[in-house]
């Protein structure tokens, strides 16, 4: 039996020792990477041969940091911060060889050696805000003095990569090579050691000038991501490199690091993290299947969800055909693809020669028959069983096949990669998972409005709560005749015993589409997309509640965001029982990527354990009694965790 290869080896070049971390898929700096990290330093410390040293990593890139799967453990020595401050003190040089990406703690480790060099298209990125942390060992304080504290602040808010032959990156690396990295910085560490240069540690490396401007533009766009602590926490550290020694500076940065691990925020970043990459592994069915060639996609529906899932594809490289009944909308959904070209040209993310070809892969066709030879069809037409219904029955009719649903199930997976979206697998269930958690918000939302909340006083509950937008000035951008379509809502509305809420049909009656026609549940400027509130809508509601005999009434926040949110979990728990949705935390995925959920909350149900499942099933019984069981209903499976002691994602 053969032993699995060291996580870390040290070999040698001549006078150069070469550190390589071999720890698949990522190079993700474990315990035990980290240990071997020291081991290999100090032996290449103590071989008196070795003269400098380089640092690499094997596999398709640097390092993606941290492993964040430890950061629910207490942490274990050695800790990241002290492994790097290791290869900062140094007594020889050491040369990070940098290829790939370098993200988080691999970007910090690659910041502690003295001089890097990097394979060109390297990224090198602090991501560490998007699992709501600040870069906690060391990076607050080294990345300001290689390149600046506008771009170190800037790399640490937004989180993305940057290329290292970016012009703010430029004092991030020593040399840029097209050749082999590991060899260039062989090489480059064999020069140092030549001419004598030995250690350059970045900790001395002066200060950038920085103004007090600089801070402040950050610290005013940290606080724009309310409630997420992280980012004004990094704009403090970084900000300590002024008024602070280097290794006390480094040290409260990590003490923020370690309290911010145990904020909620964080663990549900970190949740939605692992749970969008565990929604992108295929279920047993799915992995017995085998992907079939995808080059021409047909899309039926020229709406604009159609729209956009043609730019996708067409993004993609795949031949799509747009299918629209309606000749005029198939003209203005194909000139509305152009003009996103357009857009995509103006502001510099792509060359205008590209669009031809681009253009020239979308054809249109007002019969389903053009769907003939496409390898999938998507469809995009309205929530409307009846439309459904029609589609899938001409359909039927050109693509029927013998191939087995693994292989389609497969195919869709693969598709969804090949789009760079986060695909999730659930069951061809009317309303799938969203639309059907959302039919519960919206059915509220209306209810609040006719017992006497105003529109924004339900969008800006919403938004305080983390969505960005409020879901009535969402309805308005979507196009309120979008939700009128939709007959289990009308069922929900006007069907349901005790209700009988028509406001949904009188704003369509009144042609009030939403943003589309500058009046919806607010009003709109020529060519602004800012909700005004609208005397016309307070009237409306004032009214309709007059009819029914109804008390308006003010609705505190807290009730918005219950009827809101309860109702949808409640939903999940009907859908998780039916199997739409094999894992739990799929559901989390689709409100995440799909509808805005507040990332930082983790998703509804993610929520709904963090309140607890009996808090969540007391207050759905609650609103049972006030409201009636046709609408509140607990869903079994509510009542069982909650008996149970559980939540939806585990103990
Ligand atoms: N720790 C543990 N596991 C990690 C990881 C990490 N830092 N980064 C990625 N992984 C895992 C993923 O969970 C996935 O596992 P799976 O195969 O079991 O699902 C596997 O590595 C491959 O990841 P992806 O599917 O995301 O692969 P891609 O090639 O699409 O993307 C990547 C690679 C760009 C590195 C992306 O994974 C990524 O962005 N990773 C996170 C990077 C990050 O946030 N780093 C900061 C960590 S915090 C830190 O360093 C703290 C420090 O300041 C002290």
């Amino acid at each position: 039996m053969s032993a699995d290869p060291p996580l870390v080896s040290l070999s040698r070049d001549g006078a150069v020792a070469l550190i390589t971390i071999d720890h698949p898929p990522v190079n993700a700096l474990s315990r035990d990477v980290r240990a071997g990290l020291i081991a290999a330093l100090d032996g290449a410390i103590a071989d008196k041969a070795v003269r400098a040293i380089v640092l690499a990593c094997a596999g398709k890139s640097f390092c993606a940091g941290a492993d964040i799967r430890e950061f629910d453990l207490p942490p274990q020595p050695p800790h990241l911060t002290d492994v790097i401050q290791r290869f900062a003190d140094a007594a020889k040089p050491v040369v990070a060889a940098l290829h790939g990406s370098a993200l988080g703690g691999g970007c910090e480790l690659a910041a502690g050696c003295h001089y890097r060099v990097a394979a060109r298209g390297t990224r090198i990125g602090l991501p560490e805000v998007n699992l709501g942390l600040l870069p906690g060992a060391g990076g607050t304080q080294r990345l300001p003095r290689l390149v600046g504290f506008d771009a170190a602040l800037s790399m640490m808010l937004d989180g993305r990569p940057r290329a290292v032959d970016a012009g703010e990156m430029a004092g991030f690396t020593d040399s840029i090579v097209d050749s082999d990295v590991r060899a260039a910085a062989v090489a480059f560490a064999s020069r140092v050691a030549e001419a004598g240069l030995g250690p350059r540690r970045t900790a001395t490396l002066p200060l950038p000038d920085v103004t007090p401007e600089v801070f402040e533009r950050h610290l005013q766009a940290a606080r724009k991501r309310g409630g997420e602590p992280a980012p004004e926490k990094i704009v403090a550290a970084v900000r300590r490199a002024i008024d602070m020694p280097f290794a006390d500076a480094v040290a409260y940065a990590r003490a923020d690091f370690l309290a911010l691990r145990e904020t909620p925020e964080s663990k549900a970043l970190r949740y939605a993290f692992f749970a969008e990459r565990e929604a992108g592994r295929p279920g047993a069915e799915a992995a017995s299947g085998s992907p079939r060639p995808l080059e021409r996609a047909a899309v039926i529906g020229g709406g604009t969800m159609g729209q956009g899932i043609a730019i996708a594809l067409l993004d993609a490289g795949l031949e799509v055909a747009l299918i629209e009944a309606d000749p005029a909308a198939l003209a203005r959904a194909q000139q509305r693809i152009g003009a996103h070209y357009e857009e995509v040209v103006a502001k510099g993310r792509m060359a205008s020669n590209a669009v031809p070809g681009i253009i020239a892969r979308l054809d249109g066709g007002a019969s389903i028959d053009a769907a003939h030879d496409a390898d999938v069809v998507i469809e995009a037409v309205f929530e409307d069983i009846g439309v459904k219904r029609e589609v899938f029955s001409k359909l039927d009719a050109i693509v029927r096949t013998d191939a087995s649903s693994a292989d389609a199930l497969a195919t869709g997976i693969a598709l969804v990669k090949r789009l760079r979206k986060v695909g999730v697998v659930c069951k061809g269930k009317d309303g799938f998972i969203g639309n059907r958690m959302l039919l519960l918000r919206t059915r509220e939302c209306l209810f609040m409005l006719e017992e006497g909340a105003l529109p924004r006083d339900i969008d800006s509950a919403l938004t305080e709560f983390g969505f960005a937008m409020g879901p009535l000035a969402v309805g308005d951008l979507a196009g309120l005749d979008i939700g009128w379509r939709n007959a289990n809502l009308r069922r929900q509305l006007r069907e349901l015993p005790g209700r009988d809420c028509d406001l949904l049909d009188r704003l369509v009656a009144s042609h009030r589409l939403g943003q589309k026609t500058g009046a919806g549940w607010y009003r709109y400027e020529a060519g602004s997309r800012k909700p005004i509130p609208d005397p016309a809508v307070e009237a409306l509601l004032i009214e309709h509640s007059r009819e029914r005999g109804i008390k308006r009434r003010a609705i505190p926040p807290t009730e918005i965001v219950e009827r809101c949110l309860f109702g949808m979990i409640n939903e999940a728990g009907h859908i998780l029982e039916e199997g739409v949705v094999s894992r739990p935390s799929d559901v989390d995925v689709v409100w995440l990527t799909g509808y805005g959920f507040p990332r930082y909350r983790g998703g509804p149900l993610f929520y709904a354990d963090r309140l607890g499942v009996a808090h969540v099933l007391a207050r759905v019984e609650a609103l049972r009694e006030r409201f009636g069981a046709a609408f509140w209903e607990p869903a079994p499976l509510l009542v069982r965790l909650a008996a149970n002691g559980r939540g939806f994602l585990g103990p």
